[in-house]
């Protein structure tokens, strides 16, 4: 194996690396997001010139799947887990991977590394999510080398090795000549997580490796490993919220278009079925509110979008848009005010989703418009559902999988508003 030492260019947006640096990124046009990553870079270094015997591919492949048994994880995934998988698990701090991850364990074999957190630390956890505590295999290290030794010398003991977190991990510097680096850097982690995918595929071991996100999607997070791993899965929500989605973005085993659903209660995860899906309380008519219905993977979500218009007494009103896309709402404001003739730069518009989602479904539009016209006109829409795009004239567009939701609002005992353009709404 020939290895070059050098260093590349890495855009901290999406990975994409170069051999010079640029003042934009030619693959997503970021400005300014390229940083210098000092080491191997990865493409050039690492090519296998061994001559390797060439394989006939087999039809059954069950063999090699198995369930993690936590069944909105296995639904994610597809057919569950694949021997030699290397999945990274991303997330803000805090939200609840290290929970979900303990969850997994606690029913299959595997070996939990804890780079982060002390056993005991874990063993409290487990304890609180009245696991049994015999069943883990903790290695408190932060050595990639110490973790292969580990895994080489347990001979297919563990089906799932779990790394928690990727931050935290360095791999030997002396092995690679390259000079020390601190856990966290990106040198050390594309190191580490490339010695994991070489474990993952010698050993035939699942490995989940923790990715912690910042806000700003730093380049020493997930984003840099993306391409590197098989699948990669978000664990988002809202920490003033129970409710954690966990959704895949990229899955080399299987498809990305379907969501795991969760509530974070006193004792851990929860999965939740379809039909607690209902994020909307009670029936009662309410100012500045709409409902709307969400198709998240193959399921139908209600959730209720409140907003808040009020007179400014500033310069420049506020605008405050939590869940849905600020630009988004910028617009819906202006073709509020352009179609409905309505003086939005005089009010402060405050627009959230309950339930601390994240919404990126044009179908939404018009619930938002809606919840703000019944604010500002202080008075209640009455609680059929809306569900459409916004069109910059005010024209309603149905959106994908609309006669689907159609059913699921009927099927929910309730009614969607039919409008054509937003002039229509009273
Ligand atoms: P954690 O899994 O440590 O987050 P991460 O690994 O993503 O940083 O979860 C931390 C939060 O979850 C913490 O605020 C406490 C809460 N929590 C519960 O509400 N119930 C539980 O059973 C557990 C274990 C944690
Ligand atoms: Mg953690």
């Amino acid at each position: 194996m020939s290895k070059v030492k050098e260093s590349v260019f890495v855009c901290s947006n999406c990975g994409n690396e170069y051999s010079k640096w640029m003042g934009q990124c030619l693959a997503c046009k970021e400005w300014n997001s390229l940083k210098e990553v000092k080491g191997l870079s990865i493409k050039s270094g690492k090519i296998k010139r061994t001559e390797n015997e060439v394989k006939k591919i087999k039809n059954d492949h069950s063999d090699i799947c198995f369930l993690s048994n936590i069944p909105e994880f296995d639904r994610v995934l597809g057919k569950g887990l694949v021997q030699g998988q290397v999945i990274l698990f991303a997330g803000e701090p805090g939200i609840g991977k290290s929970t979900l991850l303990t969850q997994i364990m606690g029913i299959n074999t595997g070996l939990y590394v804890a780079g982060e957190e002390s056993a005991e630390q874990i063993g409290l956890r487990v304890k609180r999510l009245k696991l049994n505590a015999e069943s883990y295999d903790i290695l408190e290290t932060n050595s990639i080398e110490e973790i292969e030794a580990k895994v080489s010398r347990t001979n297919n003991l563990y089906k799932i090795v779990v790394v928690d977190s990727i931050q935290m991990m360095v791999t030997d510097e002396k092995s690679n000549g390259v000079g020390a680096w601190t856990a966290g850097s990106p040198g050390q982690i594309r190191e580490s997580t490339f010695k994991l995918v070489e474990l993952a595929k010698k050993e035939k071991v699942v490995v989940i490796i923790v990715g912690h996100v910042t806000k700003e999607g730093e380049i020493a997070g997930p984003k840099l490993l993306e391409h590197m791993v098989d699948t990669v899965l978000y664990f988002e929500g809202d920490k003033n919220s129970d409710l954690r989605i966990l959704r895949c973005v990229k899955n080399r085993f299987g498809p990305t278009d379907e969501v795991g659903i969760f509530k974070m209660e006193e004792n851990g995860l929860r999965g939740i079925g379809t039909d607690e899906i209902n994020l909307v309380n009670g029936n009662e008519e309410k100012i500045g509110s709409a409902i709307t219905i969400l198709i998240e993977g193959t399921r139908p979500m209600m959730v209720e979008i409140q907003a808040l218009v009020t007179e400014s007494y500033s310069q420049m009103p506020k605008r405050i848009f939590s869940g849905i896309d600020f630009n988004r709402g910028q617009l819906l404001v202006a073709v509020m005010q352009k179609v409905l003739g309505i003086p939005m730069y005089q009010n402060d518009v405050f627009v959230m989703v309950t339930g601390g989602l994240k919404i990126d479904d044009t179908g939404v539009d018009l619930a938002v418009i809606a919840a703000m016209y019944s604010s500002y006109k202080n008075k209640s829409l009455g609680n059929k559902v809306w569900v459409g795009e916004v069109s910059l004239l005010g024209e309603v567009r149905k959106v994908k999988q609309f006669e689907k939701r159609i059913k699921e609002v009927k099927a929910l005992g309730r009614e969607l508003t039919e409008v054509r353009n937003i002039r229509e709404i009273k």
